[in-house]
């Protein structure tokens, strides 16, 4: 029976990809990832809840993007007590933000209220913050959290399993270049003092979380192939289209919140594709690339028609630029090695203070004695 794993999935679209996938596939085992054991529990109790008369099996793994500790343990652990899994979705993500650009949302609204409602330029951003680990926050949680945890339990989804990355409407080709980001980033800020590490890890971006979703598209297009056929593992890019859910509601006061949430029905029904509303709608895509085998080197949108009726949508990645892909595949590379040396080297030294032998490695009482 299939086992999925699903970051971020006590909530929004990850808890609805957990429905959805329960719905669909007769027997699945539900991995959800928390931040903490409550809303881990607490998400497992919402989904047997929901399907007590399904055949299933519920289970969870703790995980902070935000530390690559975490990511690396939680790998270890999903590989020890899972040993195989099917499909891998990259789904967590966060954005800091700090509030509206008042003037930029009157004026994208001015130029069209779908528009602005659909590709919003008005978000306003904090620059330049690190995770604990001196990583870009924003880049660790959205993107390379994900590509180490991906990189270290491929070798358990050999031979059909899927990845299926969480990407975005906002993913604009405007919002990332590399290495140079003045390339195409508009307003891109300090780029004179910065390195090709600070483009990448988006610490001069005045918009890292559309930056974080085109550093994904890029890095999908560059690595899907040689992921194939290294593994035989189908990775896949999706998105929701647009939906409400916390990413937008916590950073948001209610009323404005509530507001903005029945705008979406309205632009829904003056015809936009892209408001899917809710994120049972949302999760469409993400269901798609599970249970059908179709083209990687696309991006699936979830879409709908003006009262709801669901569509896949199926998109190019926009402005793809081959030699920008290979580097930002082997910056991530270079960054996935280096941190993976560093991490099992610190495990190395754990084990070997220990004074009884360690399981999984060769350390421990033995080496001292
Ligand atoms: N909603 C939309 O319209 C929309 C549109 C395009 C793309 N997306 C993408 O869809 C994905 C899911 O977002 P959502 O809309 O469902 O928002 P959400 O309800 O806020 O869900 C985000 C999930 O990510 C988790 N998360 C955040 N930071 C994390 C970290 N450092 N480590 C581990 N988990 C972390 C959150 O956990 P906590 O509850 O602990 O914070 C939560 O479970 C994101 O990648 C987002 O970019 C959403």
């Amino acid at each position: 029976m299939p086992i999925a794993v699903i970051t971020g999935a006590n909530s929004g679209l990850g808890f609805a990809i957990a429905c959805r996938l329960i719905e669909a596939v007769e027997g699945i085992t539900i991995v959800v990832t928390c931040r903490s054991t409550a809303k881990a529990e607490d998400t497992l109790r919402r989904l047997e809840h929901r399907y007590p008369a399904k055949t299933l099996k519920l289970d969870y793994a703790l995980l902070d993007l935000a530390s690559m500790r975490s990511v690396h343990d939680t790998a270890k652990e999903l590989k020890e007590r899972f040993g195989r899994i099917d499909y891998l979705y990259l789904n967590a993500g966060a954005g800091d933000f700090i509030g509206l650009d008042w003037k930029q949302l009157a004026l994208d609204f001015w130029n069209g209220f779908i528009a602005a409602l659909t590709a919003p330029t008005y978000k306003l951003q904090r620059i330049g913050r690190k995770s604990g680990d001196g990583l870009g926050w924003v880049f660790q949680c959205n993107v390379f959290g994900h590509y180490y945890l991906m990189n270290e339990v491929l070798p358990v989804m050999k031979d059909g399993g899927k990845v299926i990355w969480t990407s975005s409407l906002e993913a604009f080709p405007w919002a990332f270049s590399y290495p140079d980001p003045t390339k195409t980033l508009s307003d891109v800020a300090d780029s004179s003092a910065s390195t090709p590490s600070d483009t990448l890890q988006l610490l001069i971006n005045t918009h890292s979380y559309e930056g974080s979703k085109r550093l994904t598209d890029i890095l999908h297009v560059a690595s899907y192939k040689s992921i194939f056929e290294s593994y035989k593992v189908r990775q896949y890019l999706t998105h929701p289209g647009i939906c409400g859910t916390n990413i937008m509601a916590d950073h948001l006061i209610k009323p404005f919140f509530w507001g903005m949430f029945a705008c979406f029905y309205v632009a829904r029904l003056f015809g936009s594709i892209w408001h899917t509303c809710t994120a049972h709608k949302g999760a469409l895509s993400s269901l798609y690339c599970a249970v059908i085998d179709d083209e990687m080197s696309k991006k699936f949108g979830s879409g709908t028609d003006r009262w709801g009726n669901e569509r896949i949508v199926r998109q190019e990645v926009e402005e793809y630029d081959e030699e920008e892909g290979n580097l930002v595949h082997k910056a991530m590379n270079d960054l996935y090695k280096e941190w993976k040396e560093k991490l099992e080297k610190e495990d190395q030294e754990k084990c070997s203070l220990s004074l009884t032998p360690c399981p999984i490695c060769s350390y421990g009482a033995n080496v001292i004695l």
